[in-house]
C-alpha cells in the first residue's frame, strides 16, 4: 500500500527538505525548493531479517551483450547493451538521440531480437516517417503512452530484449501529483524502470534532457541510479556529432565514438583521427596532438589565436579544452617557456567540437599558442602530445606507443614527446624534457623559444 507524503525537493540538487526553505540547503540555490508529494512504499516483510548469500554460490552468467548494430555505439557501451541493464542517454535538443537509437531499434529488431520504443514526445506517425527515412524499423514495436503505470505494465507484459524511453520526462507517475519533468518524477520513473529492467530482464534506454549547463536534468541521483551515463555532444550546426560515456559499470568510461548527421540519419566515423587529425602544411597557430580518448588514441587539430588586448585581464577562451587547464598552460609557457602572453587575449579550439579531457593533450596545446604568438608555423608532419607540468617539465603521457602507432597509421613524420617508449624510426620521436625543448623542436625556425 502506498503512502503519499508532502517534501520539499530542490529542482537543481535534488535535495530533501520536509518543510520549506527560502535556500536550498545543498546546494545553495534560492528559490529553489517546491512541494512534491512522494508516494512510500510500505513492503509487508520489511524490516525482518535476511541471510545473506556467500558471493561464491550466487550463480551469474556473464550475459552476451546485444549488440546495437551501430559499432560507435557498442564502442562507447564498452561492446553492447548489458540484458537488464538500464543506461541514461543525455544531450542537447536536436543533437539526434532519438535519430541514433531509432537506427540502434531497427537494427536490433533486424538481428532477431525485441525491440520497443515508448514515445512520449513524438507520434507513432512521426516516428514511422523518421523511420522510413533511416531505412526502415518495421518490427520495431511502438508506444505512444506517458502514464508511468502502463509503460511499466506493458514492459513486465511484453518483455522486450531492448526498450527505448523517449524521454523519461515526459513520463508520469499520477499518485505524485507534481508535473512531468520535476524532480520528483523523473526520480520515481528512473526506480521504477530500473526495477522493471531488473526483473523483466530488459536492457532499457532513457532518454534525458540536458540543463542549460550540460547536466542532465533532474536530480544527479538518476546518474547513480542508472548503470551506464552516455552523453551526446556536438552543435547542431555541425555535421559532427561525439558520443561519450561518462559513466559505465560495465566497461570504461571516456569511450568515444564520433558520428556524422546525414539524411539517412547517423553514421558512425570508424577513423576520426583522419577526419580531425590534420592541419594545412605552413599555417600558423594550428598543431596536432594526440590524446587517448577510453581505449582509442585520435589525432586532434588544436588551432590558436594570441591577440593584443587592453584588457586588464586579457581572456583566455578554450573551446573543447578545459579553461583551468588552459590558463595553467599560458602561465608556464610564459614562466618557463618565454612566451610572454601577459597583454594578450587567447582563444583555443579542438577541430570538430571534441571536448578533450585528457592532460596528454598539454602539449600540442602550447604549441599552437606559441605558434600563434611567435607566428611560426609548426614543422609540417609533426604532432605532439605530453603533459606539461607546472615546473615547465614534460611528463610522459600514458601509453606513448599506442599514440605513436596511430600517428604512424596517419602519416605523421616526427612525433614530439616526453622520453621514453619504444625507440622507431617513422614515425620520428623526438624525445624532450622540457617544455622549452619541445616547442624548439615543434616550431619551423629555431629562433622559436627565444
Ligand atoms: N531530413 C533530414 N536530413 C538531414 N538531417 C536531418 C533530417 N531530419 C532531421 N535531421 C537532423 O536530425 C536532428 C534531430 O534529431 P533528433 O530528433 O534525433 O534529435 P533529438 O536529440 O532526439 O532531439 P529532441 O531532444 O528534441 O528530441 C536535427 O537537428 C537535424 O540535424
Ligand atoms: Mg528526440
Amino acid at each position: 500500500m502506498a503512502k503519499v507524503l508532502v517534501q520539499h525537493v530542490c529542482t537543481e540538487c535534488g535535495t530533501t527538505s520536509p518543510r520549506w526553505l527560502g535556500k536550498c540547503p545543498g546546494c545553495g540555490a534560492f528559490g529553489t525548493l517546491a512541494e512534491e508529494l512522494h508516494a512510500t512504499d510500505s513492503r509487508a516483510d520489511a524490516g525482518r531479517a535476511k541471510k545473506p548469500t556467500p558471493l561464491g554460490e550466487v550463480s551469474a552468467s556473464e550475459g552476451e551483450r546485444i549488440s546495437t548494430g551501430v559499432p560507435e555505439l557498442d564502442r562507447v557501451l564498452g561492446g553492447g547493451l548489458v540484458p537488464a541493464s538500464l543506461v541514461l542517454v543525455g544531450g542537447e535538443p536536436g543533437v539526434g538521440k532519438s535519430t541514433l537509437l531509432l537506427t540502434a531499434l531497427g537494427a536490433i529488431s533486424r538481428a532477431g531480437r525485441r525491440a520497443l520504443l515508448v514515445t512520449g514526445e513524438e507520434s507513432a506517425a512521426q516516428v514511422s516517417l523518421r523511420a522510413a527515412r533511416l531505412g526502415g524499423a518495421g518490427d520495431v514495436g511502438i508506444l505512444a503512452e506517458t502514464e508511468l503505470d502502463t509503460v511499466c505494465a506493458t514492459l513486465e507484459a511484453e518483455r522486450p530484449d531492448v526498450c527505448v524511453i523517449d524521454s523519461v520526462q515526459t513520463l508520469h507517475a499520477s499518485e505524485l501529483g507534481s508535473a512531468p519533468g520535476s524532480v520528483a518524477q523523473v526520480r520515481e520513473a528512473a526506480g521504477r524502470l530500473l526495477r522493471v529492467a531488473k526483473e523483466a530482464g530488459v536492457a532499457t534506454v532513457l532518454v534525458g534532457h540536458v540543463t542549460k549547463d550540460g547536466a542532465v536534468a533532474g536530480p544527479r541521483v538518476l546518474e547513480h541510479l542508472v548503470d551506464c551515463v552516455l552523453q551526446f555532444e556536438g552543435d547542431r550546426h555541425h555535421e559532427h556529432r561525439i558520443l561519450r560515456a561518462t559513466k559505465n559499470r560495465f566497461g570504461s568510461t571516456n569511450e568515444l565514438g564520433v558520428f556524422e548527421m546525414t539524411g539517412a540519419g547517423l553514421v558512425g566515423v570508424a577513423d576520426p583521427s583522419e577526419l580531425f587529425g590534420s592541419t594545412h602544411p605552413g599555417e600558423i597557430g594550428a598543431a596536432v596532438g594526440c590524446v587517448l580518448e577510453g581505449t582509442r588514441p585520435l589525432l586532434l587539430e588544436i588551432q590558436a589565436l594570441v591577440s593584443p588586448t587592453d584588457l586588464a585581464m586579457p581572456r583566455r577562451v578554450g573551446t573543447g579544452v578545459d579553461p583551468k587547464r588552459l590558463a595553467m598552460i599560458v602561465a608556464v609557457l610564459g614562466r618557463h617557456a618565454g612566451v610572454a602572453l601577459g597583454s594578450a587575449d587567447v582563444f583555443v579550439n579542438v577541430a570538430g567540437g571534441v571536448r578533450i579531457e585528457e592532460p596528454g593533450a598539454d602539449l600540442a596545446v602550447a604549441l599552437a599558442i606559441t605558434s600563434a604568438a611567435r607566428g611560426l608555423p609548426v614543422g609540417e608532419g609533426h604532432a605532439a602530445f605530453g603533459e606539461i607540468g607546472l615546473t615547465g617539465r614534460l611528463r610522459p603521457a600514458s601509453q606513448s606507443d599506442r599514440r605513436i602507432e596511430e600517428c604512424a597509421k596517419l602519416g605523421i613524420t616526427t612525433v614530439i614527446a616526453a622520453p621514453g617508449g619504444q625507440a622507431r624510426t617513422t614515425p620520428r620521436v623526438v624525445g624532450v624534457e622540457t617544455l622549452r625543448a619541445a616547442l624548439e623542436a615543434g616550431l619551423e625556425g629555431r629562433a622559436a623559444a627565444a
